[in-house]
């Protein structure tokens, strides 16, 4: 590419041109900080994760390594100016296949299959994945992905869409919206105080009382507006970070009201409008808010029936809300018309009577329209500008355990556009632009010192440092019977250790967020899963008021457990405060790696005793350090001990997807296999004879009818089974791999799940499918490694994430249960994968591995 001299250079981007930049000027940068074109997006920096690709003369580039000089006279093309016939008939494919669900790489991926398609308009699968390969999903929606490419390239004729209806979702900062300012925030107003009707407008307020959301876990609330045209908007306080809950939310809504799902608005993570809720985790959505959005949604319902039955005279028996109005033998109310000037709020409490199964209304599968994800229209936190806005950028320590010594502050006098921002040990800048704060950062030379502990062996580490239990790290211990005089009385015993590693979040948008100050009010729009806890903490941080603070979450590029807590919000307020304007922080994939928090690291102990006859006389399982989650036993034995011992980490470590389940899961269920193969038993049968739970017992008939299960399978082919019991939820997964000697792939997997009310098919699958691929990612090659106990893994080229290659046949079965309430579906689904996969590669080989990652566990034993 030929680099014109600097007076002539412009650069044609979406077919306008424009002034180039220096020719060093990298083309990430300039296309979104000087063109806000802020559809590429920021993943890694190292060209290894594809959120930034954009067309350079119709060839797919990472525009975070491309330089300005580099395109040279070539035609640049981001997502904004994709408008070519094979580029529309992408999104519509991708989009009506659901194929997203945070949407934060769904631009590049649109870009990198529309170069494939104008080159290959009829690709084959593998050569759909082999092009895709360089693009990555972390919320592992290849399957998806693929489906929708091959869609649109014509291959596929589904019949998906057609028999699919869309939604657009309404979410925080869209509508009613942030422009809206109430004197107080709601949940920290009396019901009669609030706002409601500046807000929304007139209508019908139905509330949950304080008794309602102190009936709900985590104390979630709701509240639901209902306004003369019939339009509702439902409000709670759980955050959509990608898992679509939203859309679960409006079905409840709508089936309670018994209205179109399309008539209802869901508006979450506004501390300013929602009501108060602990925050998105552990699979609460449909247990917490969920229970409370269909209690008010009752309440409401039962309202309108009290009014409209006073109107016509007659009592409330004689009247029935149905199908968006109140309807008796000889007059129909629509509910606008009962809502058409009224004002008022009508508080509800628990115990509402809600509609039988038999009498909701079958709303049918719903997929929201992600079409904006696919247009590049989604804006993030990271991709938000405000005028006079400035770059926050914080000094972090290269690794966890390093503290900073010493800054050269002198070398920062007479630099123009940046200021050091010093306070309680926090040190950061405010600057102009990147370039500049980056120039900052690089005078200031900050120095280190190492305070992390050395060590060659985790293991060791872990058993040797016990921690006092506190947090989600309490001690648990769960006992019945005899258990060493069922191990002192077995006729085989059996001891083994299980371990699993690190493992980092890596959500595709590093933390980022937002802070301005105006009149002495704090905003900040930030990615969190715990907006009100972010509120708590700015508020004490910052010696200010909650009452002051507004907290707004909007799309987030992916958390998985990793965004909780203030960090990168109290970074962005701090710096707004000093600087006295607007201040975007947006974290580097260095930073994400070493200063947020990761899985916990897992030694689990399994001792269990047998009879002669094979049935399981005693069972132990100790987990150091990971956690108590999924440490349920749901198989019958004579005596049992589940328990945790909390460490001290080496490394910071907290709430990941699934947490511990997914390490209790593959010692608890490799330790059922291995114990299997000793009785001489097959695996499946086994676990069948030993299930104490129906429902999970009835889902393993399922599933291995379904996967076809056969007791020996061939040479180099093996078939592995592990089941999973969590949160409400219950889950088999059957897997099938093919190994040699250079190593195994995972051929197939197959995710039988029960998660009782099913409320939305479409999106519980495309959970499990994505829960299933970030399993896997966890089962066969993440890991953060350590040297010494210091952490090594500090980018995205050093840490394996599952890709288009490592998709196997991803086969989903859902069990729906009308009758039994509604778990949620992003965790429980992964935790059965890594046993699974564990218990085929030994049906396979022979080999039994006991430790995650187990791909390059299995090349060590066999290489
Ligand atoms: Fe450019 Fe990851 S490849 S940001
Ligand atoms: Fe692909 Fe979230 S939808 S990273």
């Amino acid at each position: 590419m030929s680099v014109p001299a600097r007076a002539e250079r412009t650069l044609k981007v979406n077919g306008e041109s424009h002034v180039a930049p220096e020719a060093s000027t990298r083309l990430l940068s300039f296309l979104r900080d000087e063109l806000s074109l802020t559809g590429a997006k920021f993943g890694c920096g190292e060209g290894s994760c594809g959120a930034c690709t954009v067309l350079v003369g119709g060839r797919p580039v990472f525009s975070c390594q491309a330089t300005v000089g580099e395109v040279g006279e070539e035609e640049v093309t981001t997502i904004e100016g994709a408008d070519s016939p094979v580029a529309r008939a992408l999104q519509e494919a991708l989009a009506a296949e659901g194929a997203s669900q945070c949407g934060y790489c769904s631009p590049g991926m649109v870009l990198r299959a529309s170069a494939l398609l104008e080159g290959k308009p009829r690709p084959s699968e593998a050569e759909v994945r082999e092009a895709m390969s360089a693009n990555l999903c972390r919320c592992g929606c290849y399957k998806r992905l693929t489906a929708g490419i091959l869609r649109a390239a014509g291959a596929t004729a589904t019949a998906t869409a057609t028999a699919t209806a869309t939604a657009t979702n309404r979410v925080a900062g869209e509508t009613p919206g942030e422009g809206f300012r109430p004197a107080r925030p709601f949940d920290l107003t009396p019901p009669e105080e609030r706002q409601w009707f500046e807000l929304l407008g007139d209508g019908i307020i139905a509330t949950s009382s304080p008794a309602l959301e102190a009936a709900s876990a985590g104390r979630s609330g709701a509240w639901i507006h209902l306004s003369p045209s019939g339009e509702v908007t439902a409000f709670c306080g759980k955050v959509d970070v990608g898992q679509d809950n939203t859309t679960a939310f409006r079905l409840l809504v709508a089936e309670e009201l018994s209205v179109d799902p399309g008539q209802v608005g869901v508006v979450l993570g506004d501390t300013d409008l929602c009501p108060y809720d602990m925050g998105t985790f552990a699979s609460r959505s449909m247990p917490d808010a969920g229970e409370a959005l269909c209690q008010v949604a009752a309440g409401l319902r039962h309202h309108l029936e009290a009014k409209a039955g006073a109107r016509l005279g007659l009592p409330a028996r004689a009247v029935q809300a149905r199908e968006g109005a109140v309807r008796s033998d000889g007059a129909v109310l629509d509910y606008g018309e009962l809502a058409t000037g009224a004002r008022v709020v009508e508080v509800v409490g628990p115990g509402q009577r809600l509609l039988a199964p038999s009498r909701r209304l079958p709303a049918g599968p719903i997929r929201p329209s992600r079409r904006e994800a696919f247009s590049g229209a989604r804006r993030f936190v990271s991709d938000m500008r405000l005028p006079g806005m400035a770059i926050g950028l914080v000094i972090h320590p290269p690794a966890p355990g390093d503290k900073l010594a010493r800054i050269d502050r002198a070398a920062l006098a007479g630099m123009a556009g940046v200021q050091l921002v010093e306070e309680e040990g926090f040190v950061g800048l405010v600057a102009d632009d990147l370039a500049a704060g980056l120039a900052g950062l690089r005078a200031l030379s900050p120095q280190f010192e190492t305070g992390a502990p050395s060590f060659s062996d985790l293991e060791e580490y872990l058993r040797h440092h016990p921690a006092e239990p506190g947090g989600w790290a309490g001690r648990f211990e769960e006992a019945s019977g005899e258990l060493d005089e069922g191990l002192a009385g077995a006729s085989f015993r059996f001891e083994a250790t299980y371990t699993a590693p690190f493992i980092a979040h890596v959500p595709l948008e590093t933390r980022a967020a937002l802070a301005r100050f105006d009149r002495g009010r704090l905003t900040v729009h930030v990615g969190t899963q715990t907006p009100f806890r972010v509120r708590a903490e700015l508020a004490e941080a910052l010696g200010m008021d909650e009452a002051d603070i507004r907290v707004i979450v909007g799309p987030t590029g992916g958390a998985f457990g990793g965004k909780h807590g203030s960090d990168v919000a109290l970074e962005a307020a701090r710096l707004s405060r000093a600087a006295g304007r607007a201040v975007l922080v947006h974290w580097t994939r260095r930073e994400e790696f070493t200063s947020g928090y990761l899985r916990p690291a897992a030694v689990i102990d399994v001792r269990a005793g047998l009879g002669s006859d094979g049935a399981l006389a005693s069972f132990e399982l100790v987990d150091t350090n990971a956690g108590a989650a999924g440490l349920s036993f749901p198989y019958r034995a004579a005596a049992r001990r589940l328990r945790f011992q909390p460490s001290t980490s080496p490394l910071p470590q907290g709430s990941y997807r699934a947490l511990a389940a997914t390490a209790n899961h593959f010692a608890r269920e490799s330790a059922i296999d291995e114990l299997a193969a000793i009785a001489g038993k097959d695996p499946a049968s086994y676990r069948l004879a030993l299930l104490e739970d129906r429902r999970l017992a009835e889902l393993l008939e399922l599933a291995l009818e379904r996967f076809g299960w056969q007791e020996k399978s061939s040479e180099e082919r093996g078939l592995g089974v592990a089941l999973g019991l969590e949160k409400g939820g219950r889950v088999v997964t059957c897997v099938e791999v093919r190994s040699d000697r250079e190593g195994f792939r995972v051929a197939r997997v197959l995710t039988a799940y029960d998660c009782g009310r099913l409320v939305n098919r479409d999106a519980v699958a495309n959970q499990v499918e994505g829960a299933t691929m970030m399993a896997l990612g966890g089962a066969l090659f993440e890991e953060i490694c350590l040297r010494q106990g210091r952490q090594q893994t500090t980018r995205l080229s050093e840490y394996r994430l599952p890709r288009f290659e490592d998709l196997p046949a991803l086969e989903v079965e859902l069990l729906d249960r009308p009758e039994e309430p509604a778990a949620g579906a992003g965790e429980t689904p992964m935790v059965a994968v890594a046993p699974a996969v564990a218990n085929a590669l030994f049906d396979a080989s022979g080999l039994r591995l006991r430790s995650l990652p187990l791909l390059p566990a299995y090349r060590r034993e066999v290489g």
